[in-house]
């Protein structure tokens, strides 16, 4: 199967989609974070599929997409006036929420938890998305698990191409990152992943939040698996803007925050912003890192930014992209395969 790319202005491509959705099929489409793989959440045989073309192991929960509150109803027991407030303050946008769920929502897209974790996206081409389909869309980030997540529709087709039936293209993602996830189910509220919608916006909102740092092996949320979002050639954070390489390194990229002085001895540099702007950082991440990646360098150096506002959401995903470990696909590294070719 090879993935028709559909340009997302056109309703009757929205429409094809809806139908795919509603047919069991898995449609990729934008949001302003990033690209998802949206299938029809009530249906166990679609999210089923989702898990097979991610190979995602089955205790990571998918993040249920919706398109008016009243959705709600059918997804989850109750809700308290705090996650109100949240949803009243942050929806439609990037802010995930992790709620009891209800007896409608099949145990695979919760891998068995008795929570959902649900978010109304902002992006116009998401929500007609889930408006026309009719249902709520289930729909987990559209790249191989562990890998850079896709922030343009071109990074969908090179991944999952020809493992899923409709790509919808609506240009790049603006924000870059994912969504902010956050539960209020314990007796204080607790961000599960950093992302788009900063800390300090649920704070002004709901008072004081834990933000814990770190990974577990079995996580309530995956994406703090100590490796994710990663490359596959090995990654290092520098320990700060403008700081050098050292050891001899063959053929090595940068990825700078904002426009380096010189090429310091790197084969390529990425900028992510000439002046030095989180929002443009986090819109430019995800392909920047995507881009080095294809060269075969043998190692990538990251430059840290401040962890404030979106930095706390860059850094996470820099800090599992350099963690140890391999790519599921990946045995050998860069210089290997080089040599074996
Ligand atoms: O911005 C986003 O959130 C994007 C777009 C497509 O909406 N989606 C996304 O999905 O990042 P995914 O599957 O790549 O990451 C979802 C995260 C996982 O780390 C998962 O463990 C967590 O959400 N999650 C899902 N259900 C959960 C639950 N019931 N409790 C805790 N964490 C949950
Ligand atoms: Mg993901």
């Amino acid at each position: 199967m090879r993935a028709e790319v559909l340009t997302a202005t056109d309703p009757a491509a929205i429409r094809l989609a809806g139908e795919v959705i509603r047919s069991g099929g898995l449609v990729a489409f934008p949001t302003e974070t990033v690209y998802g793989l949206g299938c029809d959440a009530l249906s166990p045989e679609a999210v089923a599929r989702v898990f097979e073309v991610k190979r995602r192991p089955s205790f990571d929960p998918l993040i249920v997409h919706i398109g008016a509150q009243s959705s709600l109803d059918r997804l989850v027991q109750t809700i308290s006036p705090g996650e109100h407030r949240l949803m009243d303050a942050f929806w439609p946008g990037p802010l995930t929420l992790v709620l009891q769920k209800s007896e409608s929502v099949p145990d695979l897209v919760t891998a068995g938890l008795p929570t959902v974790a649900i978010r109304m996206p902002v992006h116009p081409v998401a929500l007609a998305l889930i408006r026309e389909a009719g249902v709520p869309i289930a729909a987990p980030s559209a790249n191989p698990f562990g890998y850079v997540s896709p922030t343009t529709a071109e990074h969908v087709r090179q991944t999952l191409g020809d493992r899923i039936d409709l790509i919808l293209d609506g240009g790049p993602c603006p924000i870059g990152v994912e969504s902010t996830i956050i539960s209020m189910l314990d007796a204080r509220p607790e961000i599960l992943r950093p992302g788009a919608l900063p800390l300090s916006a649920i704070e002004d909102v709901i008072g004081p939040v834990t933000c814990r740092s770190g990974s577990d092996q079995r996580p309530p949320a995956p994406g703090r698996l100590a490796r994710h979002y990663a490359t596959r050639t090995p990654m290092t954070i520098l320990p700060a803007r403008g700081a050098h390489v050292r050891g001899t390194v063959e053929r090595a990229g940068l990825l700078a925050m904002s426009a380096p002085v010189s090429l310091g001895g790197y084969t390529v540099v990425e900028v992510l912003s000439a002046s030095g702007d989180l929002r443009e950082v986090a819109r430019n991440l995800f392909a920047a890192l995507r881009r080095l990646d294809a060269l075969g360098l043998d190692r990538l150096y990251a430059e840290p930014c401040e962890e404030q506002g979106l930095g706390l959401a860059i850094m996470d995903r820099l800090r599992r992209c350099a963690a140890p470990g391999q790519c599921e696909d990946e045995t050998r590294s860069n210089s290997e395969r080089r040599a074996s070719s």
